[in-house]
């Protein structure tokens, strides 16, 4: 079984925000978000925002969700569910683990 793609140390990461990882590191067809919830932690999500050309890691991460920071529709960190308009379709969420202060995450 894969052991995911190191991206990032968690101290990487500010605290309620996120930092982006090109998908060429990440093979994945979207650059990915990497987000740092206020409870530490940590969700992984396609980058671009599903209604336009934002970069969901500029947004605000807190209490479970992140906030585009063009629109302002906000994504369940743990599904990607779209809560409130303007975006209506879901970001895709990916799997990472936080072991011994790195970020892995698992692409699918
Ligand atoms: Fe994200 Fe419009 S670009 S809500």
């Amino acid at each position: 079984m894969s052991d995911g793609i190191r991206v990032a140390a968690l101290d990487d990461i500010p605290q309620g925000e996120g930092i982006a990882i090109d998908k060429a590191v990440t093979g994945t067809a979207d650059d990915i978000a990497l987000l740092r919830d206020t409870d530490d932690s940590v969700y992984a999500l396609d980058d671009t925002c599903t209604h336009g050309d934002a970069s969901l890691a500029d947004g605000w991460v807190e209490d479970g969700y992140v906030e585009c920071p063009l629109h302002s529709s906000k994504f369940c960190l743990k599904n990607g569910d779209v809560q409130g308009l303007p975006a209506t379709r879901n970001a895709c969420p990916h799997r990472v683990e936080v072991r011994d202060g790195e970020v892995y995450l698992f692409p699918g």
